[in-house]
């Protein structure tokens, strides 16, 4: 028979009060609201790789700057890679909603896979920001309360750059990119803009994301000299297309242009077969605001690189958030309060202080940027206050 001592007694009371305090304080903490949740959902494998990691690199940066809390709350981090695979999408999204239960999901670079974490993001009324992907129906059709960008729609930079070729004087260009919803849909920003100011695009060619087999297009663009010629790839995709035009000899005889993301956060990597590229962007080497200037001295001690536009897209996102978390003291369950306070932010950003669209897209100036060693240094800004014309969103 047991005897129970108050010598053996006392260690099990004391666990058991101990539990009972441990579980009471979990409890009155998460009635204050514990820990604010952000789920990354962004690619750490494949050709976007580098990207995902800039956002994640200039997201947590911000929140280190605030002392690692916003809205007096400390800040947990979910993870997943979303493989730049749309299929795994919806999947991917529920994990962190579901299983994690962040209070927002910032996510992510590809535009086929925003399609899934909007529509799982909608259905479960879960804050979004998405710190790349330019989809357009998720400032589009698919807007909502809850969905913000704190990047670009695919439209914007493809507009920018249809005016500078049209005011240039060039009449006859052909488009290249990979074949989903990025690419097309900068085809058409860049197609509405140069075809109304009197271009035509003559052809569009494209190839399957992300393969990388360019020679065969490359021959054709060159057999249709245009006049130039407009693309959009990114990431590792972007490296090997600037290095494979070089290598075919066109780089001097076809003018190459494209958005930025053709030339951003791959310098290094695309060394001389880049230099004197131009691009328009919603970000530049070499611009004049303070913020930029901590900014990028910031990033570069921190992480010992320099940042791109998927870092300040990424530190963007967590100054978003920190609008609305601010805005409730942390207590992200007043959700509309969230929303509005967002919606109404002046973001500070190192690409210069941009407001958001109606749509909950960034209203921002485009840059025209030139190759020059390892920077896209600024030339002048092609169109300023560009809002994206959100066909569809009824908000
Ligand atoms: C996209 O899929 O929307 C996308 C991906 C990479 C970029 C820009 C846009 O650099």
């Amino acid at each position: 028979m047991h005897r129970f001592t108050s010598r053996r007694l006392a260690p099990a009371c004391l666990a058991v009060a101990a539990m009972l305090a441990a579980t009471g304080a979990v409890q009155a903490q998460s009635a204050q609201g514990g820990k604010i949740k952000v789920g990354f959902m962004l690619p750490y494998t494949g050709t976007y790789a580098a990207l995902g990691t800039a956002i994640e690199n200039g997201f947590r940066m911000y929140v280190q700057q605030q002392g690692g809390k916003l809205g007096g709350r400390d800040i947990e981090y979910f993870k997943v890679d979303d493989e730049s695979d749309p299929a795994k999408a919806p999947e991917n999204a529920t994990k962190l909603i579901k299983r994690d239960q962040v209070d927002v999901v910032v996510g992510t670079v590809h535009s086929g896979v925003q399609m899934g974490i909007v529509k799982v993001a909608k259905e479960n009324n879960t804050l979004l920001i998405i710190p790349n992907a330019g989809v357009d129906e998720a400032t589009g059709p698919l807007c909502g309360p809850n969905i913000f960008r704190s990047s670009f729609s695919n439209w914007q930079p493809g507009y920018a750059m249809g005016h500078v070729l049209a005011d240039r004087g060039m009449k006859k260009v052909v488009t290249l990119t990979w074949k989903y919803a990025a690419g097309e849909q900068s085809v058409k920003g860049f197609k509405e803009a140069f075809e109304s100011k009197g271009g035509k695009v003559v052809k569009e060619l494209s190839l399957p994301f992300p393969n990388v087999e360019f020679q065969a297009l490359i021959t054709e663009v060159a057999a249709l000299k245009p006049d130039a010629v407009f693309v959009f790839f990114a990431g590792g995709g972007a490296v090997k297309f600037v290095k494979d035009w070089a290598g075919a000899g066109l780089k001097d005889k076809i003018p190459l242009y494209g958005s930025g993301f053709l030339t951003d956060g791959t310098l290094e990597a695309q060394g001389n077969a880049a230099q004197g590229l131009e691009t328009t962007l919603h970000y530049a080497d070499g611009l004049s605001n303070a913020r930029d200037k901590t900014f990028r001295l910031d990033y570069a001690k921190t992480y010992k690189l320099q940042p791109d536009v998927y870092a300040v897209q990424g530190y963007d996102a967590a100054q978003l958030l920190a609008a609305g978390a601010n805005a409730v003291k942390g207590d992200m369950s007043r959700k509309a309060d969230v929303y509005k306070a967002m919606e109404s932010a002046k973001v500070d950003s190192p690409r210069g202080a941009f407001t958001l669209s109606k749509a909950h897209n960034p209203v921002q100036d485009f840059y025209l940027r030139k190759v020059d060693g390892r920077e896209n240094k600024v030339s002048t800004v092609a169109v300023k206050a560009l809002a994206d014309p959100a066909r569809g969103c009824r908000l």
